[in-house]
């Protein structure tokens, strides 16, 4: 996790506002501490702190260091606690190396042991102090910083994006990438490195995935990328990425997590255009004609994955298996050559659903990846590929890109049940036009609850726990709705099959425990009528989503209800979710809490 950044400019610029700039993009990435490193006049200035950029910049005045050429970092803990120490960028004991990291090195201690018995000095707790330390060590007279970096970079194990800065070398940002993203944006008299595309977008759309194993230097007006040693030539990799800087920013909004709920028209419309049928269909032929189907990602992307399995499931009659990221292994004798296995990931960078995907590759499984990033590692590593155009998404909770993967994946379902014929056309053409008046759906939702919404926030903003129970494709909703609100307002919530309650959960309910029942499916709603009967009867406050047909019946039984369009149950995912996550924002908005920023959580998690 954690965020680098680093630009090399011609002339003397007000870098360190740049930088922070670039850096509060990159927030999302990770919270607790960030620095910035500056050469100016062939010496190294270095701020940094624990706290969020904007409480640092007051402190530190980022914003007033000039210079030509910086890194910076946001950082999200790993070793060492959040501290001033802690925070990079890291020094060497001359103080004539800076270096930003993120990722883990896993040998740091032996490397660490081995500089301290030659005499260096450490400041900090962290791992990747030891980078600095090994390129001074390998600074001989005489020889070039560049092939003492690359000697450094090679005994590190483990995984890393770096960025390093060398009064020694001063026009140059030396860079590294093993597993952690890093991206060069292409610009016009500058050059940058950094995490994620979001943080260049408002100097360059042209930028360079780097790729695992790929070194180098940026300066204003050079890029050299070598890999195992030859150097590499980038030019036809410079891709123009159609995000604009706006999509990136909150545009009036308080938050980019409540932006981006409502955006979810905008990304299900610009989704549904992008989508190449003939892709689609070449994917479907593929899973037609696989053994077995294997879903997998984490977190949201999980409960996406959990969508399709059921519709591929129930419909097309697939034999599929869904399961989170890292929780692989158990699978790995069950694959062979005639699986496919679908990886979704919207940052395209979550190290356990990419481990995922590389052994289940070893075993000759063909993959499919969903993702928003593109050129990011799992597509890329992915033998097909399917972006949802949900844009750039900031906030740490998944929102938009939850709604556009479920788009995306509803489709390939329908689609192979229709190709293998287990979905009549008529059928297949009223659910894709059901889909397609998605946007208009999703955006009368908003406009009708969000009012609703807030005022059920004012009575869950007082609540230690909360149950989210569903049926049949009511699950994965409510497991989503559960997790909105765990890590955006801190309360306890737990989801699972409504059958369940009597199985244990149940026991947990007292007077005005908030239940909320996901109610899409007909066949389901005289077993969920039952499930709210019980759970009155323990003085449970009771909460339905459920279809306008059924609204009078569940009016009269609960204690709060949200009336969902009348479609059908297998679309009904997309639009479902919207509520609940209006919930979980202004829950958490009441409870005085930055939903962009949950404690302890980054937006993408690139360590195991
Ligand atoms: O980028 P990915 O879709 O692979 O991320 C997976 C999870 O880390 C992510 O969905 C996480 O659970 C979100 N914070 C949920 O809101």
């Amino acid at each position: 996790m954690c965020g680098i950044v680093g630009i090399a400019c011609l002339e003397i610029e007000n870098i360190g506002k740049m930088i922070r700039r670039c850096l509060e993009r990159l927030e999302y990435r990770g919270y607790d501490s960030a620095g910035i490193a500056v050469i100016k006049n062939g010496t190294l200035i270095v701020r940094k702190g624990r706290g969020k950029i904007a409480e640092l910049n007051k402190r530190l005045k980022f914003d007033e260091i000039y210079g030509k050429v910086g890194i910076g970092h946001t950082r999200w803990a790993t070793h060492g606690k959040p501290s001033d120490e802690n925070a990079h960028p890291h020094t060497d004991c001359r103080d004539m190396i800076a270096v930003v990291h993120n990722g883990i090195i896993s040998n740091y201690l032996e490397l660490r042991e081995k500089l301290e018995s030659t005499g260096h000095v450490f400041r900090s707790e962290t791992d990747t102090e030891v980078i600095a330390h090994l390129v001074e060590e390998h600074l001989r007279p005489g020889s070039e910083p560049l092939d003492a970096f690359r000697m450094a970079v090679s005994e590190l194990c483990g995984t890393y994006a770096i960025g390093l800065i060398t009064v020694l070398d001063p026009s140059k940002i030396f860079f590294a990438r093993m597993t952690s993203p890093l991206i060069i944006g292409v610009g016009e008299g500058m050059n940058m490195i950094a995490s994620d595309i979001p943080a260049v977008l408002e100097y360059t759309n042209r930028v360079i995935v780097l790729k695992d194993g790929e070194i180098g230097y940026i300066t204003p007006t050079e890029i050299y990328i070598e890999r195992e040693g030859r150097p590499v030539s980038w030019k036809e990799r410079v891709r123009v990425i159609s995000w604009s800087v706006d999509m990136a920013s909150k545009g009036g909004y308080p938050h980019f997590m409540l932006k981006e709920i409502h955006e979810q028209p905008l990304a299900l419309s610009n989704t549904l255009s992008g989508i190449e049928m003939e892709n689609i269909r070449n994917i479907c032929s593929l899973l037609a004609k696989s053994d077995r189907i294997f879903i997998t990602g984490a977190g949201t992307s999980y409960h996406a994955g959990l969508v399709c399995d059921y519709v591929l499931t129930e419909l097309a009659g697939a034999d599929v298996t869904t399961f989170i990221a890292s929780e692989y292994r158990k699978y790995i004798n069950a694959v062979d050559e005639r699986s496919v296995l679908i990886a979704i990931s919207q940052s395209g960078e979550t190290i356990d659903t990419l481990m995922a995907v590389r052994a289940f590759k070893e075993r000759g499984c063909r993959v499919i990846a969903v993702s928003n990033v593109v050129d990011s590692t799992i597509p890329r590593e992915s033998d097909m590929v399917v972006y949802t155009r949900a844009g750039p998404e900031i906030g740490v909770a998944a929102t938009k890109t939850f709604t556009t993967q479920i788009m995306v994946l509803t489709i390939m379902s329908l689609t192979l049940a229709y190709m293998i014929e287990r979905l009549r056309e008529a059928e297949y053409r009223e659910l894709i036009r059901q889909i397609r008046e998605l946007p208009t759906v999703t955006e009368s939702i908003i406009r009708m609850h969000e009012a609703r919404c807030m005022i059920l926030a004012r009575y869950m903003k007082n609540r230690a726990n909360a149950f989210y129970l569903g049926r049949g494709l009511g699950v994965p909703i409510a497991m989503e709705g559960a997790l909105k609100l765990k890590e955006i307002a801190y309360i306890h919530a737990e989801a699972y099959p409504a059958g369940e309650s009597k199985h244990g959960p149940i026991a947990l309910v007292e007077r005005d425990f908030p239940v909320f029942f996901v109610v899409l499916d007909d066949y389901y709603v005289e077993a969920i009528v039952g499930n709210v009967m019980e759970m009155r009867a323990r003085d449970a406050y009771t909460i339905a989503l459920a279809p306008r047909k059924y609204i009078y019946k569940f009016a009269k039984l609960c204690d709060y209800v949200i009336d969902m369009p009348n479609i059908d149950y297998r679309i009904a995912p997309i639009p479902y979710i919207v509520p609940l996550q209006l919930v979980a924002y202004y829950t958490s908005v009441m409870r005085g809490l930055d939903p962009d920023k949950p404690r302890n959580l980054a937006k993408t998690v690139t360590v195991e």
